[in-house]
């Protein structure tokens, strides 16, 4: 893997120049301190957390969250997340406290899920993008919750791309979309889950997943047994998803991505006549040897998807680099953490699955 410890780009965005440096805290024991900086100041830092890289300002500071929205080019009816480093932290950023949010909280954090609740009136609306409910999530990622915690204050963050690119899971994914608009990012490593985080909605009677994610539906289940999940998410419908940002064109990659369905031999058959050279296949890891045409890449293991989760947006972003004119993926199974890679796979393809 290539790895760029310190980097300054100058690039002229409006007639200025905006420099962009890229630190990892292992070797530069002050790029924490500079972060800290740069967000005290009301500046826009990109940074690591063990789901997707986040690009965060302070979530109090309706001034700085708006450089947000303008660097990754995001519709303002899109709301972010506040990220927290401690529990205390987000007593003053909710009006209510269900239960059942107490119940998730001692399984799952710090780590990948969401939570909305309703929120207080210190947090400005263009972080909610005027709901009265607001998502928190307590990153488990070290850098992250020690940058959080240095602040005092909280980090709004969405996926550090631009809108519509498949999220960023390394520094670089971060540095191809942002270099030049926005003062620094803090390279943390690759992203370690690799697929953002489960966002589930507590301020109904009933409790909601509005995204799969990091932690699965059967996790949640398993401590709200009457979770459900909001069917606007897995299928091309008219109805419109509860989470405002899973409505909008997503994750997909230059080329036109197809995803493949069935029994093996039949998938193999499938892409075996249809590819050339100038093919993409996502395949399994397991079939990477099987072809002698295309470009390929193996997402991880047929059983394994922690592995697809923790490879997935590198894939699509792996063929834009590619001269290929249309990609083939095989379908993943859906059970834990594979609901999320399905639904990110799906939306990259516009729906097209083809059964075989
Ligand atoms: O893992 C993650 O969640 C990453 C890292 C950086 O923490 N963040 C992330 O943020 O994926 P973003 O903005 O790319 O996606 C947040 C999703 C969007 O679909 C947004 O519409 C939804 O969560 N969301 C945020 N606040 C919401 C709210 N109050 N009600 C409903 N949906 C909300
Ligand atoms: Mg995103």
């Amino acid at each position: 893997m290539f790895v760029i410890e310190f980097i300054l780009l100058f690039h002229k965005i409006g007639g200025e120049n905006l420099k962009t440096i890229l630190k990892n805290p292992l070797n530069h024991s002050e790029t924490l301190d500079e972060a800290c900086k740069f967000l005290t100041e009301g500046e826009v830092v990109a940074i690591p957390t063990e789901t997707v890289y986040g690009l965060s300002a302070n979530a109090l500071n309706a001034q700085a969250v708006e450089k947000i929205f303008i660097a990754k080019g995001r519709p303002s009816d899109n709301p972010l997340i506040v990220h927290i480093s401690s529990l205390s932290m987000m007593d003053e950023l909710i009006s209510n406290f269900p239960p059942s949010a107490e119940a998730l909280i001692d399984e799952f954090w710090p780590g990948p899920l969401t939570i909305i609740l309703p929120k207080s009136d210190i947090i400005p609306q263009i972080v909610s993008a005027g709901l009265d409910t607001i998502g928190i999530r307590f990153p488990e990622h070290e850098v992250a919750r020690r940058l959080i915690e240095k602040c005092g204050f909280p980090l709004a963050a969405p996926s550090a791309n631009t809108s519509g690119q498949p999220s960023s899971t390394t520094a670089m994914h971060v540095f191809s979309d942002m270099a030049g608009k926005i003062p620094m990012i803090v390279d943390g490593g690759d992203c370690l889950v690799g697929i953002e985080s489960t966002v589930i909605d507590l301020t109904c009677d009933i409790p909601c997943i509005l995204r799969p994610g990091g932690i699965s539906f059967e996790e949640i289940r398993e401590i709200l047994p009457n979770v459900i999940i909001d069917d606007a998410l897995m299928m091309q419908s008219d109805c419109t998803p509860r989470s405002p940002g899973m409505k909008y064109r997503h994750y997909a990659p230059i080329a036109p991505l197809k995803i493949v369905q069935g029994n093996t031999d039949n998938i193999l058959q499938y892409i075996f006549k249809n590819s050339d050279d100038k093919t993409g296949i996502m395949c399994f890891n397991e079939y990477e040897n099987c072809f002698n045409t295309g470009v390929i890449y193996p997402y991880g293991g047929e059983q394994n998807s922690v592995e697809q989760a923790r490879k997935l947006f590198d894939a699509l972003r792996y063929f834009d680099d590619k001269d290929v004119n249309k990609i083939y993926a095989f379908c993943p199974n859906s059970d834990g953490i594979g609901l999320a890679v399905m639904n990110r796979l799906l939306k990259a393809a516009g729906f097209n699955v083809i059964e075989v």
